[in-house]
């Protein structure tokens, strides 16, 4: 009988931690996973595809990831694109042969043989749909993202594992995917665009193949067998748990289950697994692509913090919307979570901009409430009382290493964002939740709490 290692061995104990983004994307990820990959076995990416992109500031290297998991810069670590990830396969060896040419190597990169293909094809859709939509447009990345778990869940969807077969019956099964599409877009049509048919795909094969089947496995397997061994595994959470297809402002949302379910579910974890789930949120609040955003602001503080925070989208390039922390929305995304801690990013960008506001109110109708309504929530505009307004400051706290070292306003704020998130039954420290607050883009620009 063939052995098989099941889950983990009692006083073997893994250490599983699960970091998402608590807001809409853009909370600095990256940074946060780079710097948790430094002693991770394992990095897991479990959900969305290359419509992510987050910044990884390394000295005086930037690098820009949209698919590579953030552990790929410590080659100690084995990086796996899980079975919830949707790949674009031309995008995915752009990414990894711009990195390898700038010296990181991605040969501890491997990938789930049941993560699905994303097709030029998906791209083209993803832009009728959203002309099709017109003013109710959602603003997607382009990248295919809705298509791809569209076929996903049609069960007609493309898969990497299909790459190992030969050129001919690949073709033959991106034919059966495209023609979902054609008779669902070109009903009847003889003449449909080239992207929708087969042949189109020949021309890439070959390059996929070799460079993509070296990398497929049964991850499910490698994840247990590391469950098994004790092993420190992040997951790395994408876009963020208000744009979770379930949880979030929906249809304003990504076509995944961003949030700490979907990322354990898409990585090929057992839930009861986690030790750990992260959540890391912007010290303000930004939004890119349409929906509703109670706190947004038009003014010369939203413009400051846009030019200082560096505010335009890693993907698409498009100024995001900036807003007031939202402590209502935070509040919302941790309860649906279960943060077993937070980390706030970019407190440094907050410096020199005037006094801020957290919201934790918002009127709807002739009423008020504390809740996030995310179904009305285009109903709602936030209500400041005095005690929601924060003195600003001019300081530069892009040096500060210690949390008693912050000028008493930052602190103060950081004290109101904190009371946002619900309480916990862990040891938690003098602020709550927070556990540590990034000051800088550089990899030790983080002022760790207690
Ligand atoms: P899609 O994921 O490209 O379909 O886009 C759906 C919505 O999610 C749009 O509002 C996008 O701007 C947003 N979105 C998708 N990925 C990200 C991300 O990584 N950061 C921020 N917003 C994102
Ligand atoms: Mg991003």
């Amino acid at each position: 009988m063939i052995e098989s290692p099941h889950i983990w061995i009692p006083n073997f104990y893994p250490r599983v931690r699960a970091v998402v983004g608590l807001q809409w994307g853009d909370e600095g990820k990256g940074k946060i996973i780079d710097l948790l990959a430094q002693d991770a076995d394992v990095v897991i990416r479990g959900t969305g595809g290359n419509n992510a992109g987050h910044s990884v500031v390394i000295g005086e290297e930037i690098y820009a990831l949209s698919l590579v998991p953030s552990g790929i810069f410590n080659p100690n670590t084995l990086n796996i694109l899980g079975s919830g990830v949707v790949i674009d396969p031309n995008a995915f060896i752009k990414e990894t042969q711009n990195l390898e040419e700038r010296g990181i190597s991605t040969k501890n990169l491997i990938i789930s043989k049941r993560a699905h293909l994303v097709l030029d094809a998906y791209k083209y859709i993803d832009a009728l749909e959203e002309g099709k939509r017109g003013d109710k447009k959602i603003g997607t990345t382009g990248k295919g993202i809705g298509p791809a778990y569209m076929l996903k869940a049609m069960r007609s969807g493309l898969r990497t594992g299909d790459i190992y077969s030969n050129k001919d019956e690949f073709l033959k099964k991106v034919d059966g995917t495209l023609e979902v599409l054609r008779r669902l877009y070109y009903p009847g049509d003889t003449v449909v665009p080239h992207v929708l048919q087969a042949q189109y795909y020949e021309q890439f094969y070959d390059n996929w193949k070799r460079n993509i089947v070296g990398r497929l496995r049964h991850t499910e397997a490698v994840v247990n067998s590391h469950l098994s061994k004790g092993s420190n595994i992040l997951l790395e959470g994408a876009q963020g748990v208000l744009l979770d297809v379930d949880h979030g402002t929906y249809p304003y949302v990504t076509s995944s289950n961003s949030g700490v379910a979907g990322l354990v579910n898409g990585s090929d974890i057992p839930v009861v697994a986690v030790t750990d789930i992260i959540g890391v949120g912007k010290a303000y609040l930004t939004r890119v692509g349409e929906g509703p955003f109670p706190t947004k602001r038009e003014d010369e503080w939203a413009k400051k913090v846009r030019e200082r925070g560096h505010e335009y989208g890693t993907v698409t390039g498009r100024p995001r919307d900036i807003g007031d922390f939202d402590g209502i929305a935070v509040g919302y995304a941790d309860r649906l979570s279960g943060f077993t801690e937070v980390i706030i990013t970019k407190l440094d960008i907050l410096s020199g901009v005037g006094d801020l506001r957290i919201c934790r109110r918002y009127q709807i109708g002739g009423g008020v409430t504390e809740s996030f309504i995310t179904y009305d929530l285009g109903k709602c505009s936030p209500r400041y009382r005095p005690e929601d307004i924060y003195k600003g400051w001019d300081y530069d706290l892009s040096q500060v290493d210690k949390i008693s070292d912050l000028p008493k306003e930052p602190y103060l704020y950081l004290q109101g964002l904190a009371d946002c998130f619900i309480e916990s039954s862990r040891d938690t420290g003098p602020l709550g939740k927070i556990s540590a607050v990034g000051n800088g883009r550089e990899r030790d620009q983080i002022i760790v709490v207690k």
